[in-house]
Formats: structure tokens, C-alpha cells, sequence
């Protein structure tokens, strides 16, 4: 059934004039991680049971992921109420009381600190609305902005996006407008859009977040980019480590196909373009452009040099837009209330909002979303609650292994793409790791250089050996075995790297390493000169020892040390000798009475 301007109105109306109580369950991963399908499975029988007219839906995240599950309970006449951490037994007792009792429970409220300083845009349909529905998404003004742009010429929809300032979310910040400019330009029978929704860095998952909380936002947003450029075909490519994102998008898909919002003559405008989803198998590499465009056509996902770039010979060398899936669910809204409603906020170089994933040593850590702009320190504190156990703020990591270590002197730096690059760190697509006192920045060097060499696909030299030989030297650092001129050496080759490198992995992969060594030369230094780890991370650099006045001579530690290390009897008391011992740390992971200590 192709459905026309009016009847997707009429649908709008109707969802919106629909007043039944409802309760609606976070159902994102991180939801159903926490639990969220046994309280959702208990409120379904429970409603059953019961015979009351309430109905029980499912949402996507609204971002607080560290109090999952989530359940919203919205009673006529009631004030709508959020329950946080709710287990079998609250819901029990939230059913009884709330649903039936029509009483709220004051026990599992929501803690709404944090969410003042966040805009919710891209995010605004995730936890709120039912993404496996596409009414509620046409409730909530979804396929409003397809609407509007179809009634546009592809030129104006590319002024419109240029008015906005939309940058690609995906890490590089390219403007989005220019990229589909350079494909609508081109002449050729066909054009592709591609919706990357690979999302291989470390303590990443806005897109999956949007992928399962608000797919057909999406969909919309490849649909107007498709119009624009001239494309009649596009494909979003997820990893397959996704599952919910990827059923979520299918089902979304084959529900615009039977509102006619997919398909043939789209909205009756003769526009014709469909959608296919591609699975990715978790290559971090595969999530760079060009070897996104070998994957699809089924080749081996190598990256190849740039230029051509994909917007002029992209997918089976057609000219091909490749954008983030932020960056696609930022578009209907654009195009629904304008480019410069979309520019209202921000900074002068960039503008709207962005998503992080808040992760790491803060209290509050989940997705959230705020005006380009805000300072780490209004992230950090006022969003993110602060630093866990109130331990000191030692630096904040941006970006995953493309990205680097700001630290906490730079803490009122305005998050936007030019301030971050400044400081040797990247945006990204939003990964954001909060470190406090206890993390050691050569360790946390190593961890994303690691990362960067089981990632690099070997195509090119400076890559493939480049990031081995940068990883040999940060361990041979972290084992106290480097002399000052491994550091020095570690730094050439990192700018080595950098210039020689073949596509962004590599190009980037030194980043995390530049940056500890810029800010952190101190703790480097430590490491080499003094063997110390003041972080007491680097297991080699520690040395134990067992503290006389509390050891109880249980001899627990004796017995698991592997290679005899210890000595004494239970009389008289036990000893390390730290000649032997080879800092594998079971004496104190077992000792019950804290009574040995590392240094
Ligand atoms: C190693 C590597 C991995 C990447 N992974 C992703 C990814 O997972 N998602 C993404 O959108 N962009 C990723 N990118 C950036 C893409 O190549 C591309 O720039 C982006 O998808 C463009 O979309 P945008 O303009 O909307 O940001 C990656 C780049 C590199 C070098």
C-alpha cells in the first residue's frame, strides 16, 4: 500500500489523539543485559491476568545505561513516572501499587541529575518511542522531513544541508553537504548511499543505540540522501556483533516498504529507491570507508588510497555517499524544521549536537547528548555525576585508538572537531573514557596499540610493522626494560607512521601513544629511569611485600606463589623475596587479610 502526504498525516494524528495508559520497557541490549525481557514477559502476563487497559511496550534506550532496566509506567490522569533499576520483584510491587493502586513508589525513581546540560535531537525518539512500530515514529513527526524534501529539488535539499552545518559524525567531520554534492554532480545511471554502521572502537555504541532505538530515523534520512544525490538504491552495513540493531532495521525496513516509504514511488512522487542491509564480521578496518566498499562487493575488506574517493568512484565504482548512522538520524529533523533550526546550536565550526558514550571512571556512564560546544568539565561533572569513588580526574580519552588523551588540565576545552584536534586528540564518532589517578597512561597506550595490531589488516608496511614495532617498545616501557632512547625511538615512529600509513587505522593508530608522551612524559620517564609504575598497572614494575603487623601466617600466599618465591613457616611468618618473584600477583589477589602490599 503506497501511502500518500495525507493518509502518513492521518496516521500522525491518530497516534497522537491515542490517550491509553501504557508502560514501556527499555529494550535496548544494554536493557535487556540488565533484565529487561523477564519484566517485560512479567508485565505481559501480569496486564493479561489482571484485565486492565494498559498496554505494555517496548523502547530503546534513553541513555542511562548504569540503571538499566528502565521501565516508564504512563497512567490516565497520572503524572508519567520512571523507575530505574527494576528488578522482578519492584515490578511486582510497581504493578500492585502504581498500574493497579494508581500509587507511585518512591523507591526505584529515576535520578534525572545529569540530563539539564544534554538536547536531545538525535536521540530523541530512543526510549520513548516503540521502534519495532513505525506509527509511533510517524507520531512523533518521523517521515515529516522526507515529506518536506521530496516537495524540494535534490539542489535545495544540498543548500538546506549546507545552511545546517551538519558534520559527519563517523570521526573525520567532514561536511555532509559536500560529500553528497560531489555525488549528486556526477552523471551515472547509478549511485549508491551507504549507512556505516560498522562501530569497531573500544567502549563505542551511540549507533548501536540508534540502530535499536530509533531505526526508522535512519531509514528517513537515507531515503532524503538518496533523493538528493540521484540514488535509487543504498545499504546499511552493520556488524554483525549487532544482532538487535540489524532485526530492528529489517523489520523497520520492510515497514516502510509496506507504507510505500520504500520502494516505487515514494510518497507518489515518482522517486523510486530501496534499502539492503549488509552484515559487517567485526573487522575494525572494514568500518574505513574504502574497505566498506570492498566488503559489500565481497571482496577481502582492504582499504585502497584515496582519491578517487567514494563520493566519485565508490561502490562497483559508482559514485557512492558513505555516512555515519549519527549522522543519517540527524538528517529527517533537518529537513523537517530547517538547516538553521539545526545550526541554533552548537559552535561557529560545529554545529548541532553530538552523542558520546560516557564510559570509564564516572558515576553516571551511558549515552548522552549534548550541544557541540559543552566543556569535558560540564560532561565529566555535571552530566557524568564525576569520578567514581570521588578518586581525582587524571585525563579523558576521546576518539578510541584513532583518538588521544586529554588531560585534566584541558578540562574546560569545548568539545567540537577543531578544539579536540588542537590537543592532539580526535572527536571520533564519540567514544569518551573518563581516567582517573589509578590508570597508568603507558598502559593505556599499549591497550589501543594493541588493539591497532590485531586490527591492521596487514595491507601496508607502515602499518602492519609499524604498529608491532610501536607496540614492542611501549612494553618493553611498561616492563622497566627501556632505555630514554627506546622513547625517542617510539616517538619516530609513530610520526613515521602517521605520514606513511596507508588509510586512516594506521595514520591514526599513533595517536593514543602521542598524546600520553606529550602530557604524560613524566609517567614515561618513571617507567624507564626510576622501574616505577605509580599508577601500579605495569605488573613488572611492582614489587610486593608482606606487612609483618597483619599477616595472620595463614601461609595462603606461600602455597599459590608458582615459582617459590616466598619462604618462612607459620610460626615465625613469610617473606618475598623479589629477586625471584615474578610479579604475577596471586600472593596478593589471595591473601584475605590485605597484608601484603605492592609498591
Ligand atoms: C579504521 C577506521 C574505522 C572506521 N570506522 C568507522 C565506523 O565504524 N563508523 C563510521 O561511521 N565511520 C568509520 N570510519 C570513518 C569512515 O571511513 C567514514 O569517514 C565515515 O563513515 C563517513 O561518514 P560521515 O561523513 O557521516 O562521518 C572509520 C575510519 C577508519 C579509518
Amino acid at each position: 500500500m503506497n501511502l500518500d502526504t495525507n493518509q502518513i498525516n492521518h496516521i500522525r494524528k491518530k497516534v497522537l489523539s491515542n490517550k491509553v495508559s501504557c508502560i514501556k520497557v527499555g529494550m535496548a541490549t544494554c536493557g535487556i543485559a540488565a533484565g529487561a525481557q523477564e519484566i517485560y514477559d512479567f508485565l505481559i502476563e501480569a496486564v493479561k491476568k489482571s484485565k486492565v487497559d494498559v498496554e505494555v511496550r517496548k523502547c530503546g534506550c534513553i541513555g542511562a545505561c548504569y540503571i538499566e532496566p528502565i521501565v516508564e509506567v504512563k497512567i490516565q490522569g497520572l503524572k508519567p513516572v520512571t523507575y530505574s533499576k527494576v528488578d522482578i520483584e519492584a515490578i511486582k510491587k510497581i504493578f500492585e501499587k502504581h498500574v493497579l493502586g494508581k500509587k507511585v513508589v518512591t523507591d526505584y525513581l529515576i535520578d534525572e541529575e545529569g540530563s539539564s546540560k544534554q538536547v536531545r535531537r538525535v536521540l530523541r525518539n530512543c526510549g520513548i518511542i516503540d521502534p519495532e512500530s513505525i506509527d509511533d515514529y510517524i507520531g512523533s513527526d518521523g517521515y515529516q522531513g522526507l515529506i518536506k524534501a521530496l516537495k524540494s529539488k535534490p539542489e535545495d535539499i544540498i543548500e538546506t544541508l549546507k545552511i545546517s552545518g551538519l558534520r559527519g559524525r563517523g570521526g573525520g567531520g567532514f561536511p555532509t553537504w559536500m560529500k553528497w554534492n560531489f555525488a549528486k554532480n556526477i552523471s551515472a545511471e547509478e549511485k549508491y548511499i551507504i549507512c556505516n554502521g560498522d562501530e569497531g572502537d573500544p567502549g563505542a555504541y551511540m549507533d548501536r543505540s540508534i540502530l535499536e532505538g530509533d531505526p526508522h530515523a535512519v531509514l528517513e534520512g537515507m531515503v532524503i540522501g538518496g533523493y538528493a544525490i540521484g540514488a535509487r538504491k543504498g545499504f546499511l552495513y552493520i556488524r554483525a556483533e549487532y544482532p538487535l540493531a540489524v532485526e530492528r532495521i529489517q523489520k523497520a525496513i520492510e515497514q516502510a516498504h509496506d507504507y510505500g516509504l520504500l520502494g516505487d514511488n515514494i510518497l507518489d512522487k515518482g522517486f523510486n529507491f530501496d534499502l539492503e542491509v549488509r552484515l559487517g564480521a567485526g573487522a575494525f578496518v572494514c568500518g574505513e570507508e574504502t574497505a566498506l566498499i570492498a566488503s559489500i562487493e565481497g571482496k577481502r575488506g582492504y582499504p585502497r588510497p584515496r582519491p578517487p574517493y567514494p563520493s566519485v568512484k565508490g561502490l562497483w565504482d559508482k559514485p557512492t555517499v558513505i555516512n555515519n548512522v549519527e549522522t543519517l538520524a540527524n538528517i529527517p529533523a533537518i529537513f523537517d524544521k530547517g538547516g538553521k533550526w539545526f545550526a541554533s546550536l552548537g559552535s561557529p565550526q560545529s554545529k548541532g549536537t553530538k552523542v558520546f558514550a560516557l564510559t570509564g571512571k564516572v558515576k553516571r556512564s551511558g549515552l548522552i547528548e549534548v550541544p557541540m560546544g559543552i566543556t569535558l568539565q560540564e560532561v565529566v561533572f555535571d552530566i557524568g555525576g564525576g569520578v567514581l569513588n570521588d578518586k581525582k580526574i587524571k585525563a579523558v580519552q576521546t576518539g578510541g585508538p584513532s583518538g588521544g588523551v586529554i588531560p585534566a588540565q584541558f578540562l574546560d576545552t569545548p568539545l567540537d572537531y577543531e578544539s579536540l584536534q588542537n590537543l592532539g586528540s580526535i572527536m571520533g564518532s564519540g567514544g569518551m573514557i573518563v581516567m582517573d589517578e589509578d590508570d597508568c597512561m603507558v598502559d593505556i597506550a599499549k591497550f589501543y596499540m594493541r588493539f591497532c595490531v590485531d586490527e591492521s589488516c596487514g595491507k601496508c608496511a607502515p602499518c602492519r610493522i609499524g604498529t608491532y614495532q610501536m607496540l614492542e617498545y611501549l612494553k618493553k616501557i611498561s616492563r622497566g626494560q627501556a632505555t630514554e632512547d627506546d622513547i625517542e625511538k617510539l616517538q619516530d615512529i609513530c610520526v613515521a607512521v602517521q605520514k606513511a600509513a596507508l588509510c586512516g587505522l594506521g595514520q591514526t593508530a599513533p595517536n593514543p601513544t602521542l598524546s600520553t608522551l606529550k602530557y604524560f612524559n613524566q609517567e614515561y620517564l618513571e617507567h624507564v629511569k626510576d622501574r616505577k609504575c605509580r599508577a601500579g598497572k605495569c605488573a613488572r614494575l611492582l614489587t610486593y611485600h608482606i606487612i609483618p603487623k597483619t599477616c595472620k601466617k595463614c601461609g595462603a600466599c606461600f602455597h599459590v606463589c608458582p615459582v617459590k618465591a616466598i619462604s618462612g613457616n607459620k610460626n615465625e611468618g613469610y617473606i618475598i623475596d623479589n629477586n625471584k618473584c615474578i610479579r604475577c600477583g596471586k600472593c596478593y589477589d589471595t591473601c584475605r587479610f590485605n597484608a601484603i602490599e605492592r609498591k
